[in-house]
């Protein structure tokens, strides 16, 4: 790929989405492209950055879908199912509402729920979200590669997973009874009806830059209540954000108010 059609799908990228390629990540960037051109079958990377440019939708959500990097598993970071548990037992609160913010193919939302099942806690509402069409869907179908399921002990999986082959496992259907699946981009400023109890918005501050994380970060704290607890992923930080905040627990914080 010339630099320029680089610097130009770099370019939409980041304006659209807030993901950022530094000059290290060209070679993955590129991969990236030309693995769309091919399985999309486009006549060239000229040709569908015109297509890109020209405003056309779909193309834009097939760049989503191959730009993105969407690694997740169940029961990824435990202590934090733990400890959204923990909190919810110690509240006061009747039917906390959770957002689920960057949650890819489901794996997240649906460890939170059989978390929260299994300390017996039976009344909440989740809003998922991400930015991918493709990873919401597979959220909707509940149907996961056993791969994605090496940290879900042989009980859990009888309880809450049929098998469907030697290689998948569906989710129980009713699971999805309490989860609202929603397309959210995080870089765009987007206020709720009403605000969250708790926010998870794991392992994607990594792919923004600091100013990009800032704004997101500003977009999902006006919809946690004052109170509320937001959980990061274990690898990131709030630090340049400058939120009012008090740390709870690893990664896990208490929102003070604007
Ligand atoms: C690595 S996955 C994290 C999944 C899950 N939260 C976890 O911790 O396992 C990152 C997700 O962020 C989503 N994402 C990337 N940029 C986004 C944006 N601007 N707005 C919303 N979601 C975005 C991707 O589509 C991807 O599914």
């Amino acid at each position: 790929m010339n630099t320029q059609i680089t610097k130009d799908f770099k370019d939409i990228i980041y304006h659209e989405f807030g993901i950022n390629f530094s000059v290290e990540k060209n070679f993955l960037l590129e991969c990236k492209i030309k693995r769309l051109i091919q399985k999309e079958e486009y006549k060239s990377i000229e040709d569908f950055y015109k297509i890109i440019k020209s405003g056309e939708k779909n193309s834009m959500e097939i760049l989503i879908k191959y730009i993105t990097t969407n690694h997740t598993f169940f029961f990824r970071e435990k202590d934090h199912l733990d400890k959204l548990s923990e909190l919810i037992l110690k509240s006061t609160i009747k039917c906390p509402v959770i957002w689920c913010a960057a949650s890819s193919s489901g794996e997240e939302v649906y460890s939170i729920i059989i978390s929260l099942l299994e300390n017996d806690i039976k009344n909440f509402l989740i809003i998922a979200s991400d930015i991918n069409n493709n990873v919401l869907q597979k959220m909707h179908k509940g149907i996961y590669n056993i791969g994605r399921l090496f940290e879900t002990s042989p009980s859990i999986k009888a309880k809450y997973f049929k098998k469907i082959d030697d290689t998948h496992y569906q989710i129980r259907p009713d699971l999805r009874n309490f989860i609202s699946i929603k397309k959210i981009n995080l870089i765009n400023p987007m206020y709720f009806v009403s605000q969250f109890d708790y926010i998870f918005c794991k392992n994607v501050l990594i792919y923004f830059d600091s100013e990009t994380q800032k704004k997101a970060i500003k977009n999902i704290m006006v919809n946690l209540k004052v109170g509320g607890f937001l959980f990061i992923g274990h690898t990131e930080t709030l630090l340049n954000t400058k939120m009012n905040v008090e740390k709870e627990s690893n990664s896990v914080y208490k929102y003070l108010g604007a």
